[in-house]
């Protein structure tokens, strides 16, 4: 039997994709390896949207020619994002000959027959234009949660972001295709659907046959099963008063919503092509917390942005502590090749941002910590996700809202929603007991 070994760096889209190329290899009767030491395939399943991210990416590969020297049939993948990128190919062939397939997000679907060409020649090949929708059979890992694409690409063009150019333009799958594998996940056991795309609530806008996110939603709360819905990712200008109150009225559709607002000053805003102001995503939140009292928001938020100022950063930390997010990803701006950020004047020196990213993480800090002590002597419904990998007798599962709650238990109770009563709490994390009904 030969087996396969897949590293994967990024986003939920990649682990989910990874998935995809694990179907792959199985329809080709690989099986999983334990390590990278003893596998026939390695591949890597990369990302490109912070300079950190393609260093930390570059150095893996780098280290898997050890195994190729001992292992001359070891066969050296690689795919995703990185290798996307315009004229990125051709550097990775010349930095490291030993690499046998290249692939892009656009052309995964091509690895099973590259891979059959593996056995007569090494060949690399270049990535290709973006395909239409390919669906491919998914070998999932992620215990109770699947993740189910809706929508491919992005038409944003953030100015910092490189994903527009690596996952091409906007894309959306057929409402009934997505009904029926929701349908085909439940009804094999899954107990919680998550939605990914790189703006979901641009779901539908390119099919012209009517569909949208809010009604997506609303079919899919409707589906006779006891499970809970999940979403990722929501731009804010998008975030219309449908989905808000399709979110309030299903108890089934979790009360978590990721809604990166990038920057707190609307001058920033203006900069990264956001299209919207800070009044705007403050005024969002408030319809939002009418209307779902106990949303638990998430954001993610960049310092350092070319033309940054002290007032600007201010204005972020501000709005951090208007909006109260349950959790934050904060990021140093990277500059990415290709995007119209790369060329802006006024890029802000290192020890700037690492200060303004210092104060930023602080701040959230004591937010996060005064949000978890809310629950302290609360009961809570989670969904388990099984036991938590730090400890080996710890299993976890999240709230609703998205709070990550650890609890021992005596028997294995992955994928059922059990209440625990909350004892404790240390930073964004919550600690419990099952409450016996
Ligand atoms: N530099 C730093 N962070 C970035 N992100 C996207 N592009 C960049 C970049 N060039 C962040 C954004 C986005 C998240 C997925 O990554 O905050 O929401
Ligand atoms: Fe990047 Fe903006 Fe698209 Fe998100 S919405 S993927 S940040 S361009």
């Amino acid at each position: 039997m030969k087996s396969y070994f897949i590293k994967t760096y990024g986003c939920q889209m990649n682990i989910h994709e990874s998935e995809k190329i694990a179907g792959i290899l199985r329809d080709l009767d690989y099986i999983e390896a334990d390590s990278d030491q003893n596998a026939d395939i390695i591949v890597f399943n990369t990302c490109c949207i912070r300079e950190t991210a393609e260093a930390k990416i570059s150095g893996h590969i780098g280290e898997v020619s050890r195994l190729k020297q001992k292992n001359p049939n070891l066969i050296v993948a690689v795919c995703g994002c990185m290798s996307q990128q315009k004229g990125v190919a051709e550097q990775l062939k010349k930095r490291f000959p030993f690499i046998n397939i290249i692939l892009g997000t656009s052309n995964l679907q091509l690895l099973a027959e590259e891979l059959s060409r593996q056995t007569q020649k090494h060949s690399l090949i270049d990535t290709a234009e973006y395909n239409t929708v390919t669906e491919m059979n998914s070998y999932r890992t992620s215990g109770a949660n699947a993740w189910v694409n809706i929508i491919y690409g992005c038409n944003n063009f953030c100015t910092y972001c490189i994903v527009p150019y690596v996952r091409g333009r906007e894309r959306s799958r057929k409402e009934k295709d997505i009904v029926a594998e929701v349908s085909y996940l439940l009804e094999n056991g899954y107990k919680e659907i998550t939605l990914l795309g790189q703006n979901v609530n641009s779901y539908g806008k390119d099919l012209d046959d009517g569909s949208s996110f809010s009604q997506l939603l609303e079919k899919l709360a409707n589906l006779p099963y006891k499970y809970r819905l999940r979403f990722l990712t929501s731009h804010p200008k998008d975030f219309t008063e449908d989905i808000i109150d399709v979110v309030a009225k299903y108890d089934n559709i979790c009360k978590s919503i990721h809604l990166p607002v990038q920057s707190g000053s609307t001058a920033v805003l203006r900069n990264m092509n956001r299209r919207y102001t800070r009044e705007y995503y403050l005024d969002l939140v408030s319809k939002i917390r009418a209307k779902i009292p106990n949303a638990g928001l998430s954001s993610d938020i960049m310092v350092g942005f070319p033309g940054e100022t002290e007032e600007d950063f201010a204005d972020t930390l501000d709005l951090v502590k208007q909006v109260r997010y349950s959790s934050c990803f904060c990021f140093i701006y990277s500059r990415r090749k290709g995007t119209p950020g790369y060329a802006m004047e006024n890029q802000i020196p290192k020890i700037v941002k690492t200060e303004r990213i210092k104060q930023l993480i602080a701040a959230q800090n004591v937010i996060t910590r005064e949000i978890s002590k809310q629950f302290e002597g609360k009961t809570v419904e989670i969904l388990v996700d099984g036991l938590n990998d730090k400890y080996s007798d710890v299993y976890c599962g999240r709230t609703d809202c998205g709070k990550l709650v650890n609890f021992k238990c005596d028997k294995d109770c992955t994928g059922e929603f059990v209440n625990i009563k909350i004892n404790r709490s240390q930073s964004a994390t919550l600690f419990g007991e099952i409450v016996k009904d």
